[in-house]
């Protein structure tokens, strides 16, 4: 059983949460694909990602949630590498069936998501249009890991040893999850 993880953190060397959460992981069989450090001048080799996808089983989305979908990052590698006839089209259903934990962070409360809060609806509203190019490749999300209030900036009423503790825990349930799905 092959696990990929597709980190989308734009600049994993100003994370808190993101790099805790991938440190703790390292340790394991994941493989990582960091796409900060693969791609810092946004060139995204469109056949090598293409390749990984294809030989891995159960495929980790790994982000930390910017206005409430994926990083500039992730949204570009998601255009160049969900291509017609590759993710989608007569002959593109290469992806189809395979398994998808998404693994978010979140700076925000669990509670600002909802009608008439300060991020206007539901989390799964906006999750289901970002995963639009993961349902169209036919890929099944088995789990979605969400963990909130990872602001570790203390200008924003952040605390860094709170995220850290959060991040273990966000870990633990990646882990678990594997263990069902894999
Ligand atoms: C540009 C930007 C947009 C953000 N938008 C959101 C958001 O819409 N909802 C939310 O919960 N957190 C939001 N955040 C907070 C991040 O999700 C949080 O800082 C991040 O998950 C922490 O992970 P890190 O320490 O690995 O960077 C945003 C942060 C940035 C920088």
């Amino acid at each position: 059983m092959s696990i990929l993880l597709v980190s989308g953190h734009p600049d994993l060397q100003r994370s808190v949460a993101n790099q805790a959460i991938l440190s703790e992981l390292s340790a394991t069989e994941i493989q990582c694909r960091l796409l900060d450090k693969l791609y810092p001048d946004y060139q995204i080799d469109v056949l090598q990602e293409q390749q990984a996808l294809l030989a891995a089983d159960v495929i980790i989305f790994q982000f930390p949630l910017y206005w409430s979908t994926y990083p500039a990052l992730m949204k570009l590698w998601f255009d160049e590498v969900f291509t017609y006839n590759f993710a989608f089209g007569p002959n593109g259903s290469q992806l189809k069936d395979k398994k998808v934990i998404l693994s978010i962070t979140c700076g925000a409360t669990a509670e600002s998501y909802a009608p008439e809060q300060f991020n206007f609806l539901d989390i799964n509203h906006y999750l289901q249009a970002a995963m639009h190019p993961v349902n169209a490749a036919q890929m099944d999300i088995v789990d979605t890991i969400l963990t909130f209030e990872m602001n570790s900036t203390p200008d924003e009423g952040g605390d860094q040893q709170q995220v850290m503790q959060l991040a273990q825990q966000h870990s633990q349930r990646i882990l678990a999850s594997i263990q069902q799905y894999s």
